[in-house]
């Protein structure tokens, strides 16, 4: 069919076609948000979830919902080795620009843009990577101290004051989280916890992958009473439907029955191999309605894309030991597996192997779902490596 008029959108944070089966949260999550800006107690959302399921999307969306209803918010993305506070100082600068525009200059919003001046200058040295120029000075002994828990505590509660001036809140919506190091996990979860208990319209929601859980209930314990953790999972069968159906019906298109068990049963109904497969499936199909036959000679044509960039991408990050651990794991099928099961098969010992795995969860790789068990982060990664490691 006409490959022009395809509505399917694969892609890392490509808005889908169709939000499917993610009303519920979002519901969640915007109640959540207009409590906290009006001073009402609420637990912000932690979205965590393995690659692929929509969780960056689903992040994005929620924020321009909060920014339609007047919320100012934030957008961070933690990459691999990059200081937290290299990368709030400027978010929240943007955050206070935004204030500013509401109305003419109040005196908390003054305050912060000195707390952020502090906060920077104090900083700067300890974060190498922080680059920011500021128009304002410093008021001295706040959040200057240049201990990262202090100065984060009075920076957002700075913030936090500012927003609360202007009848609105400060949402920092944080992307790939998991990639901040714990000990400054553990200030940014502080300062937002003083900020709340102080009623201050301050907040984060954020996303990661599953490992992003432990790492934030080892950094600070009072996360869950912040936090509701909100697992973001495959989309079950109604869901993988619409995801699949509504947009092709949008365009006069239809699958069959057959097309969209055969995608919903490859894909496993994630959202990024739903949109994979959708794509294929419009492309191969001479005319609707799409066809099991076109879906499954759509699988092939999928595969191979993603052998050749989705899953490459990743496989080519890996060392030679990282990808024989990989291996082992593919060879017990798509997990979690029990960590020693892994070393077996490798013939080694749990810790002989244990650097190497990691290695493995600090570049996102794979995860523990529970003590003494991993699995991978990618959906379908083990096939993946079967195909491309034939032989272990
Ligand atoms: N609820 C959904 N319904 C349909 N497609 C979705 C949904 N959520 C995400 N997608 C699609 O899945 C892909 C991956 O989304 P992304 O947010 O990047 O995932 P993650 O951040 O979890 O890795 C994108 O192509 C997006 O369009
Ligand atoms: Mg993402």
């Amino acid at each position: 069919m006409d490959a022009r008029l395809n509505p399917f959108a694969p892609g890392a944070g490509t808005p889908p076609p169709e939000l499917a089966g993610r009303d519920e949260i979002m519901e969640r999550a915007a109640i959540a948000l207009d409590r906290i800006r009006s001073g009402r107690a609420a637990r912000s959302l932690v979205l965590y979830g393995l690659r692929g399921v929509g969780k960056t999307v689903l992040l994005n969306r929620i924020r321009l919902d909060a920014e339609a209803r007047g919320v100012a918010s934030v957008r961070i993305e933690a990459p691999e080795e990059r200081s937290l506070p290299a990368l709030l100082a400027p978010a929240l600068r943007t955050a206070l620009i935004r204030l500013r525009r509401l109305d003419a200059a109040k005196e908390g919003l003054t305050r912060a843009m000195k707390a952020l001046a502090g906060f920077v200058g104090a900083l700067k040295l300890k974060y190498g990577d922080m680059e920011l120029g500021l128009d304002v000075d410093a008021e001295h002994g706040l959040a200057d101290s240049g201990d990262l828990d202090t100065d984060l505590s009075d920076l957002i509660a700075a913030v936090g004051e500012a927003a609360a001036e202007r009848g609105t809140a400060v949402v920092l919506f944080a992307d790939e989280l998991q990639y901040v190091p714990e000990d400054q996990l553990a200030s940014l979860i502080m300062a937002l916890h003083s900020a709340n208990q102080a009623q201050l319209p301050i907040t984060m929601v954020a996303a990661g992958l599953p490992q992003l859980l432990g790492a934030m209930g080892r950094a600070k314990s009072y996360a869950e009473r912040l936090f509701e953790f909100v697992l973001i999972d495959r989309l079950d069968e109604s869901a993988a439907r619409t995801a699949l159906c509504l947009p092709a019906l949008r365009e006069g298109v239809e699958f069959s029955d057959d097309a969209v068990a055969v995608v919903c049963e490859q894909s496993g109904g994630y959202p990024y191999f739903l949109q994979e497969w959708g794509k294929q499936s419009w492309n191969v199909a001479a005319a609707s309605p799409i066809s099991g036959d076109d879906a499954r000679r759509a699988t092939e044509e999928v595969l191979a894309d993603l052998d050749a960039s989705f899953f490459r991408l990743r496989f080519d990050r890996l060392t030679p030991a990282e990808k024989t651990y990989m291996r082992a794991m593919a060879e017990l099928g798509p997990g979690p597996h029990r960590s020693g099961d892994v070393a077996d098969r490798l013939g080694r010992k749990v810790t002989a192997v244990a650097p190497v795995r990691n290695a493995l969860i600090s570049k996102g790789m794979i995860y523990s779902p529970a003590h003494g068990d991993t699995a991978f982060t990618v959906p379908l990664f083990d096939g993946f490596m079967r195909r491309i490691m034939p032989t272990t």
